[in-house]
């Protein structure tokens, strides 16, 4: 690996402030999340609910995110009728996001593909969701060989929804 290429690691939780940081230039620039959380540091943290997290570093920058979990809500029953495993057996990638500066460098790639090996590991059917409209992240998933199993709308808290699609691998 090149001297200053970004190295994927486990999160730690003295990354957190760093990842909501990231977290709110893509909130700004990409529109991911939708809507900026309530509480982003739990959104991003995980809270009982997080089996994995992992960060991209580079000389000590957080430049990258992508955390695994159990599955919950609305696309639950989507990942279950797709794969035909119930949600215990099911591994969720989300929270993936890349700093701007650093996009198409395979970050993405690396820090999904930690994810679902990690799911693997753990007997997981790796799963997720993604709002349609975010085509770098369709095309990212389509091209790590993911399968689309349904599509659903995704219900935001304030009542509006977008269009959104389950894959798993
Ligand atoms: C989606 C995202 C994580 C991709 O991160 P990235 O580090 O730029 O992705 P990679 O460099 O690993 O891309 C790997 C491949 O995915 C595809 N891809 C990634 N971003 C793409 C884009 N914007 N447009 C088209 N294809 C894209 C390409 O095939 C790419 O390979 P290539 O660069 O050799 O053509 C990043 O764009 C991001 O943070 N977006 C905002 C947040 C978001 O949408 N997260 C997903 C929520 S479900």
């Amino acid at each position: 690996m090149p001297i200053g290429s970004p190295s994927i690691r486990p999160r730690r939780d003295e990354d957190i402030d760093a990842c909501v940081r990231l977290l709110e230039l893509t909130h700004q620039g990409d529109g991911y999340p939708v809507r900026w959380p309530t509480d982003a540091r739990a959104w991003v943290a995980g809270g009982d609910d997080l089996v994995a997290a992992w960060v991209a570093e580079e000389a000590g920058a957080v430049v990258g995110h992508v955390a695994l979990r159990h599955p919950r809500g609305e696309a639950v029953a989507t990942w279950e009728a797709g794969t035909g495993l119930a949600g215990e057996q099911l591994g969720v990638v989300c929270r993936l996001f890349v700093h701007p500066s650093h996009r198409r460098d395979g970050l993405g790639r690396d820090l999904l593909r930690a994810a679902a090996r990690e799911s693997a590991r753990q007997g997981l059917k790796p799963v997720l969701d993604v709002l349609t409209k975010n085509r770098g992240a369709v095309r990212l998933y389509q091209e790590e060989g993911w399968q689309a199993i349904g599509d659903f709308m995704f219900h935001l808290p304030d009542g509006c929804a977008e269009p959104a699609r389950a894959y798993t691998l």
